[in-house]
């Protein structure tokens, strides 16, 4: 058995995808993939039971391990254009077990991802009907429990069944919403800055930190969320124009947006609402309710559903598009990988990845996928930074043009320490599911993988 085969860099080019994307659209579906619960939603419970007002604190170092990882990945991106994102990287670097594993924990991420926040969507809209006086079936109002009579959250259902057909037609389109949506985005959150910035009352800041600062590394730890989606920029690669240098500036111009807004609007919220009064479903348009703003709060609250639809849209263009990659490698069924004839996109994936992330939205809480998809995004950003330290002696120093993490091993160990450090933030029942997770997914690579891989045929070919 040899888990550690490895795989010549497949050029980007080879799909038979449309290369139509620029950096601007890079950015937009940064954006688009970056910006949607995690300020919008669970911002307001990690203020109120983490870090108080100092969650900017914990957006900024969240933002720090963000950014340490997104400069792996920019260097990979940038060095190795191969489709797949980090499975490939890995791929070409650990060889094939360890690029199975970061593709799996990849898979979780942007599956639980989309199912987060079509979970956090529903609860928005939800909300929205009650104010209308219109209630739906208790069985179909909330994820399985059945103590409260609930069964299935039906409306995240729906939205991820519209999302699924979306995606599913061209990637353009899709992404044509998702740019729109961004403009939505931008647009509430300038309007909550200007506004909000005149009633902020500087003595809601004291005490700056009242949980301390392992408060502040907690709320780092659930914050993370806010930024999970920076990856989904570099999964666009074979679509990408000139992916050397457009994935790096797509990665970081995103991340570096987010961490701007996501500070000046957490300094702004906490200024305007004691914290303890923060924990609520839809903390940002609380604050302008909390002013006597009614009417901008409802705006906000409009526009936050409707941008949400743009973080699913993008987290799930990724995932088919890395579905496609792994499939095309033989790891999971061939099928998987078929592109459409007719739009030019991976129906069978897109439908494949939709409808798990259906049964997920629809039958477990946010709170549970919330922190799975940060600690399966964290186990891959980890394989990433070893990754890196590895690169040189795989693939020669790099060439001129190339893009490549400054101060040479420092940051990806700096980035590895700071994963760790925020995984071990989490509950055990979040380990518990997450040792599961890996178990299914040594199951599939040794029980379909292992024998079905190109590797196997080429092998065969070269006897
Ligand atoms: N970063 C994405 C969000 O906050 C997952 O919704």
């Amino acid at each position: 058995m040899d888990l550690f085969r490895k795989k010549a860099i497949m050029p980007t080019g080879t799909s038979g995808m449309k290369k139509e994307l620029k950096t601007k659209d890079l950015i937009f579906l940064g954006i688009g993939a970056i910006i949607g619960t995690g300020i919008f939603v669970v911002t307001g419970e990690a203020a109120q039971a983490y870090a108080g007002p100092a969650l900017s604190l914990s957006f900024l170092l969240a933002a720090v391990v963000v950014v340490l990882s997104g400069l792996c990945f920019a260097e990979f991106a940038s060095r190795v254009p191969a489709l797949g994102g980090p499975y490939a990287y890995m791929y070409i670097v650990f060889g094939e077990f360890i690029a199975w594993l970061a593709g799996w924990f990849l898979i979780l991420e942007f599956m639980l991802a989309v199912s987060s926040v079509a979970s956090g969507w529903s609860g928005y809209v939800r909300g929205f009907l009650t104010s209308l006086d219109i209630q739906l079936p208790q069985f179909l109002s909330g994820a399985y429990n059945s103590q409260n009579g609930t069964y299935v959250d039906l409306i995240a259902v729906l939205v991820l069944i519209f999302v699924t057909w979306w995606v599913s037609l061209e990637a353009k389109k899709a992404l044509r919403l998702n740019n729109l949506m961004v403009y939505v985005k931008f647009a509430i959150i300038a309007l909550f800055i200007i506004l909000g910035v005149f009633f902020v009352k500087p003595e809601n800041w004291v005490p700056f930190m009242p949980m301390g600062v392992s408060g502040v590394i907690d709320g780092a730890a659930l914050v993370f969320f806010a930024f999970l989606g920076f990856d989904a920029v570099a999964m666009a690669a074979e679509e990408v124009k000139n992916p050397q240098k457009d994935i790096p500036r797509g990665i970081i111009g995103s991340i570096a947006i987010a961490t701007v807004l996501y500070i000046i609007v957490t300094l702004i919220l906490t200024g305007i609402v004691p914290f303890t009064e923060l924990g609520v479903q839809d903390p940002v348009a609380f604050a302008m309710r909390y002013v006597g703003h009614g009417v901008v709060g409802s705006i906000i609250s409009v526009g936050a559903i409707l941008t949400l639809l743009s973080v699913t849209i993008a987290m799930m263009y990724s995932l088919a598009r890395l579905l496609f990659a792994i499939s095309k490698d033989g790891l999971l069924p061939k099928k998987m990988g078929l592109i459409d004839s007719k739009h030019r996109t991976p129906k069978n994936a897109t439908i494949a990845a939709g409808v798990v992330a259906m049964f997920f939205a629809g039958i477990f809480p946010l709170s549970i996928l919330a922190e799975l998809t940060n600690i399966a995004a964290l186990s891959h950003l980890l394989l990433m930074a070893f990754g890196i330290l590895r690169l040189n002696k795989v693939i020669g120093p790099a060439k001129p043009g190339e893009f490549k993490v400054p101060f040479g091993p420092i940051l990806p160990i700096l980035s590895i320490i700071f994963s760790i450090v925020l995984m071990l933030r989490f509950q055990a029942i979040t380990w518990i599911v997450y040792g599961i997770a890996i178990v299914i997914g040594l199951i599939i690579y040794f029980g379909y993988g292992y024998q079905h891989s190109v590797l196997v045929l080429e092998q065969k070919e070269n006897e």
